[in-house]
């Protein structure tokens, strides 16, 4: 399936390749707040599944989801059936939009994610989405630096895509325990002036991790946006910070409702005001502004938080 994610302009490869460098040095300006309309919540039937390495890409026609999705956002699927015990819906990035039909890619990890990888074609789905607040789209300009780790570059083409679209210029580093765990590689190939792929056991590109290879680019970028495990999320934070770079991560957060009402996603964020708080990550994010998001206190409970107080009194 092409993930078009509503654009069709064609790429022109050497000219996006001496923008990026022409707009090296540019800084990018701040984000503007993104409208979003409602989730919906459908019976999506698979169109197909397609193996892509340790992972597998799942097709669902779902109409009204893409119509506004945006590179970030995510779906929940219903899993087990209607008599099953797995009550929690489990949460995925959204990986394409072409019309009606949207992809995710799953990668096999406890009881719900088995289950989904049991499924086939004409399979029906319970799915609501799009949730969530997506990457930022900066205004034309300066150039992207993609970093993902395993299926966290789910997001990453449709992102790529639409940061061509208008006008930046788009680089990747795509890391790995092994090759098969790798994603989107050859996808964003043909959307990107770079794509470095680095893997823990060198089965595939550098040995190492995304992080050995960030020095290289990062002095050619203008800002980063990042999605994989939380470990990886902090250091690359780290870097893109010592390097003066805005940075969107993408969080993933453990998930229960994936609307707003159980606080089970919630991460210590700072705000505007210079407080921090804990913030809900599945419809407050799950993308964020690494520069608030403090990595060294999610799963403890920080003293200066805003209402840390209560939360201590009823624990
Ligand atoms: C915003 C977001 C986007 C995601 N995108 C993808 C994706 O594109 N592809 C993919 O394969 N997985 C993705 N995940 C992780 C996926 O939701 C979990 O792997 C899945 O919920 C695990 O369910 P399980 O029943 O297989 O495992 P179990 O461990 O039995 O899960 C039980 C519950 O634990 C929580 N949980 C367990 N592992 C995770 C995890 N890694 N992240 C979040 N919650 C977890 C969930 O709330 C789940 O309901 C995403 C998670 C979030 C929050
Ligand atoms: S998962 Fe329930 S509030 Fe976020």
């Amino acid at each position: 399936m092409s993930r078009t994610w509503g654009i069709t302009q064609a790429v022109d490869l050497a000219e996006a390749q001496q923008r990026m460098t022409a707009m090296m040095s540019i800084p990018l300006p701040p984000v503007p707040n993104v409208k979003l309309l409602k989730p919906v919540q459908v019976r999506a039937q698979i169109v197909h599944v397609r193996a892509a390495g340790a992972y597998r890409e799942l097709a669902l026609h779902a109409p009204g989801v893409g119509v506004d999705a945006r590179p970030g956002q995510f779906v929940t699927l219903g899993v087990g059936g209607e008599s099953s015990a797995l009550l929690l819906r489990r949460a995925f990035a959204l990986s394409g939009v072409d019309g009606n039909v949207v992809s995710v890619v799953v990668a096999a990890h406890g009881p719900g994610t088995r289950w989904i990888l049991e499924r086939g074609a004409g399979d029906v789905m319970d799915l609501i989405g799009p949730l969530g607040r997506p990457f930022p789209e900066p205004p034309p300009g300066g150039a992207a630096l993609l970093v993902a780790g395993g299926y966290g570059a789910a997001p990453f083409v449709g992102l790529a895509q639409r940061l061509n679209a208008a006008g930046h210029a788009v680089a990747a580093v795509l890391g790995a325990a092994t090759a098969d765990r790798l994603y989107a590689v050859h996808d964003l190939a043909p959307l990107t002036q770079v794509v470095s792929v680095t893997t823990e056991d060198g089965s595939a590109g550098r040995t190492g991790r995304v992080t050995d290879v960030l020095p290289e680019l990062l002095p050619g970028a203008s800002a980063v946006y990042a999605c994989g495990p939380m470990p990886m999320l902090r250091a690359v934070a780290a870097q893109a910070a010592a390097c003066g770079l805005p940075c969107h991560v993408s969080v993933e957060e453990a998930m229960a409702c994936g609307i707003g009402v159980c606080m089970t996603c919630v991460l210590p964020v700072i705000g505007d005001d210079g407080t921090s708080a804990f913030v809900r990550s599945c419809v407050d994010g799950p993308v964020f502004d690494a520069a608030k998001v403090r990595f060294d206190d999610i799963g403890r409970l920080p003293g200066d938080l805003h209402g840390a107080g209560a939360m201590r009194a009823n624990t």
